[in-house]
Parts: C-alpha cells; structure tokens; sequence
C-alpha cells in the first residue's frame, strides 16, 4: 500500500486511502449485488480465520484490506437482499452509504462550521417538513430508536416532575409518588429500558391492552388513569406507537392527543418503523393529530433506508430538552470569542451535544440529506406506497391460499400470516402443534436464503412476519415469499408427521 506522506510518524495515518478503497471496492459491489439471496455464500470458516489472540506486531495494511475483501465482506449480512423482509431493518441504499463514509472522512463530528454539520441542521428539518413534524419542535439524530425513545421520554420525565416544581435532572427523581408512563402491550421494549434508564423504573410503564387491531384501548386506558390516580400514583406520559414492531398497527393518536391534553400528561409517539406511513394517502388519515406529540421518533435507518445508526427524535420544547440533558459548563468546552477563529470553533452554534446523550458523535444527517436529496420526498412516498401495497399483496395471497390463514390486520407494510395444513383447519386445531410447525416453516424458509422474513408470536399463535422496508425488494420476492412458505410448509407437515426425514426435507424444498 503506497504511503502517501513520508515523513509521518505513524504510517496507518498515511496508507492512499484511493488504493484501499480500491482494494474492497469490487467485493462490496459484489456483495451488494446479492446474488446468493439472503443466506450468504459461506456460513462456517470465517470465525476460525478471524478469532486470533490479540497481535503483537501489526500485520499492515494489505492484510486487514485482503481479510475485509476475502472473509468480512462475502459473509456479511444480507438485510438488502430483495426477499429480505425480517424484523424491521434493511441495507443503506448505494448514495447514503457513500455519504456515511465520507462523512467518516471529511466531517467526522458534528462541530465546527462545516457543510457536515449544516447538514445535521438542514436533515432534520427536511425530516419535520416531510412528516409532518412542527417547525418549531427541536430535533436531534442519535443512534437510533432505543435512544430516541429515552430523549423522548427524558423530555416528558423533565415536563412532568417541573409541574410539580421538582427538577429531576439536577435532583434526581424524587418528589412524586410512583410515576406512570402508559403504552399498549405491543409497545417496544425499548420503553421499558428508558424508563429503567431515567430512574422511573421499569414498573412504572403500564402497558394498557389492544383492540382486535392490536392498537391501544382508549377506553382501558382511560379506566387504568383513573384507577392509578385513586390510588395515589402520577401518571406522567403516554406513549403511543405509530407503527408497531409486531403488526404495524398505529395506536389511535388523536384520541390519544385529546386524552392526553384533558389528563395533562405528555404525549411521545413512537414512529421508529411507522412515521413515514404519513406520506402515504391511504395511511395518512391514521396519524391525524401526530403533530400535536409532544415528541416523536422517527428511524432514518428503516424506513429511509440510511446506513444504521441513525434515528431522530423531536422534542416540543427546545429549552426543556436542554434542561433535561444540557452539560455542565466546563472549561475545556470554552465557547469562543467573537473573532473570525471563534466564529469558526462555535461552528452553528447548534449545540447538538447539550440536547441528548452524546458529546461527540458521528454526522448522520448528511445521510438523510443525501437520500432526500437523491430521490426527494415524492421518491420516499413512492417507497412507502410500495411497501404498504406489498403488504397488502401478501395479504391478498394469503386469503386466497388454501394453507395460509392471516394473523394479523395489515395497517402499514408488515403481514403475518402462517401455515395451516388441512388437517389443522378449524378452531379446534392443536395450536402448539401449529405453532410447532411454523417456527419450523420460518426455519426452513430462512435456511434457503431467497427469501428472510422473521417471526413472532400474536396471541399465542406463532406468525411468520414479513415487514416491507427494503427498496431492493420488488413485488415477485413477495409473490415468492408466500410460494416458500407453502412449500416449506408442505415439506415440515409431512416430515412432522413422519413421512419424510429432515434431510429429504431439505433437499426437496431445493
Ligand atoms: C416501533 C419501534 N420502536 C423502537 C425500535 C428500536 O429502534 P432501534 O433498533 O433503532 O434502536 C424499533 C425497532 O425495530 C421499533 O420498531
């Protein structure tokens, strides 16, 4: 590897960065391509080749490129594969990765006034704009869902406790007898770890049950408050999912607005998954009343497809947002004179740093800037269109398969659904034996690697879930996924039934 500065000190600084990406380039173009589907080329070998005692004595530069190129890269995981379609998460698209990189380059903080920076203010009200976000509300790119959820829920914690005049940042959470935070069962556990996180406890999240649709009951809620009041607690904040992880369902939110405002309790919507969902005509009406949230996430990294490690949360009120997580003043953060040289160590004066968890922290929204500007939010609409109708698609082959029986309303892009062989039609069918079978279906279906979709467990029965965020995946890889999960189906029904042994199974599914 040619060394492009010879009087440094430290030559890892000064390996021609053009020749190492010269040297993985064409093994990520391949991979990228995902001619092997969604399994991978080869599963076993690569551990062995990579799990050494630590080294000594460096092996230089072309021997970590050719270990990228040769082991890393082929057996690296397929979420963009077009019959990808497992939990909720896929490959960045080819513009924002780029953009990631480079911003590991040339803007790798955002500080200082420079166009990575602007980027991370710019990216975030794009993002408002095209979801329906207020103007005003403070928005701040963190690693993703989880940590946008506890920003969000910090916010609420600092809201609430100052109402009471206490000052849960400065004070810790003291001062109001058990704080209760409201959800729905289908609520990501992510909630639960906030609420641990921020001193409320995991008890304090009060998971309020589903309507058949698997969207928050209003009316069970309503009842919970008034129970938890009489008996002393302070409930503090609702939080209500626009976009389960389950089914997709959006909890009912301008009911949830108009409850929220009669209680006088903060209101956080998780659209981790499902907030773009806004820009879809038929789903749109769903999220009437969104922007009345007093704060919201959305996943750059799912839906819009950005290379992962990136979320977003918007909070109502910027000062409270800072009072909740500003840092202490110090030193060694000397904000600068008024001097050009100072102007330009201030940067924007965006201080991102005093608005969540992180001091330094990557630029990512030069990610979203790069996918908003490539394809524009009439592209994202188009996306979001797409994989709601694949949804719907799946759903319709579902109904009419005579081995398939839907799970699950579909509300935005995921479906789930099962295997059902005719001698297990009927209410009185043995459910473990069918949820038996299916987590055996997913399996199978999986280990074929054309097409991935996970699964999960909806009131006992266990689905096979197919969550369309992927824009690689086009509407056959949906027709097949139905196709392969008949088949596998077919093939474990018998093999359970003692017809076939695993191994046949297998190869016949081939
Ligand atoms: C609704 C919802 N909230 C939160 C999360 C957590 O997001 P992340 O995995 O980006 O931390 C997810 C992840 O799937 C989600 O679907």
């Amino acid at each position: 590897m040619a060394d492009t500065r010879g009087d440094c000190p430290d030559p890892s600084a000064t390996a021609d960065l053009a020749a190492a990406m010269q040297a993985v380039l064409p093994a990520l173009a391949e991979f990228a391509r995902y001619r092997d589907g969604c399994a991978g080329a080869a599963l076993t070998g690569w551990k062995g080749v990579l799990q050494e005692p630590l080294p000594r004595h460096g092996a230089g530069p072309d021997a970590v490129l050719a270990l990228l190129r040769d082991v890393l890269i082929p057996n690296g995981l397929r979420t963009g594969a077009p019959g990808f379609c497992g939990w909720v998460t896929t490959a960045p698209t080819t513009v924002p990765a780029v953009a990631a990189f480079s911003a590991g380059i040339a803007g790798p903080a955002r500080m200082l006034l420079q166009p990575f920076n602007l980027l991370e203010d710019l990216a975030l009200s794009w993002l408002k704009e095209l979801l329906g976000v207020p103007p005003t509300y403070q928005g701040l790119f963190v690693s993703g869902g989880a940590i946008a959820n506890l920003i969000g829920l910090g916010a609420a914690r600092q809201w609430a406790y100052e109402r009471h005049g206490l000052d849960p940042a400065e004070s810790g959470v003291v001062g109001l007898p058990e704080p209760r935070i409201y959800t729905s069962t289908e609520v990501h556990r992510v909630v639960h770890r906030a609420a641990a996180v921020l001193g409320l406890g995991r008890r304090a999240v009060v998971e309020v049950p589903v309507d058949a649709d698997y969207r928050l009951d209003v009316g069970a809620l309503r009842e919970l408050l008034r129970w938890d009041r009489a008996a002393g607690r302070t409930p503090i904040a609702v939080v209500a999912t626009a976009g389960t992880v389950n089914t997709g369902a959006v909890d009912p939110i301008a009911a949830l607005v108009e409850l929220c405002r009669e209680e006088g309790l903060w209101l956080h919507v998780d659209g981790a998954y499902g907030l773009p969902a806004v820009l879809d005509p038929e789903t749109a009406p769903l999220f009437a009343g969104v922007a009345a949230a007093d704060s919201l996430v959305v996943d750059p990294h799912k839906w819009l497809a950005t290379p992962v490690g990136c979320g977003a949360v918007f909070v109502r009120d910027r000062d409270l947002q800072l009072r909740a997580f500003r840092l202490n003043p110090a030193d060694y953060l000397d904000e600068a004179g008024d001097d050009e040289r100072g102007r330009q160590l201030q940067g924007l004066g965006l201080q991102f740093h005093h608005l969540g968890l992180e001091q330094t922290a990557p630029a990512r929204g030069v990610t979203v800037w790069a996918l908003l500007k490539e394809i524009g939010a009439e592209g994202v609409r188009a996306r979001v269109r797409r994989h709601n109708a694949f949804a719907r698609r799946l759903a319709a082959r579902v109904r009419a398969s005579p081995v398939l029986e839907l799970l699950a309303p579909v509300t935005l892009s995921i479906c789930c659904f099962r295997y059902v062989p005719p001698e297990l039609h009927g209410p009185t069918a043995d459910q473990a034996l069918l949820n038996q079978l299916n987590r055996q279906v997913l399996r199978l279906v999986q280990g074929r690697g054309r097409c991935m979709p996970s699964g999960t467990v909806l009131r006992g029965a266990f689905a096979i879930r197919a969550c369309y965020i992927n824009p690689r995946t086009a509407a056959a890889d949906v027709d097949a996924l139905a196709e392969e999960v008949e088949r596998c189906g077919a093939l474990v029904w018998e093999r359970m039934q003692g017809r076939i042994d695993a191994q046949e199974a297998q190869m016949d599914a081939q």
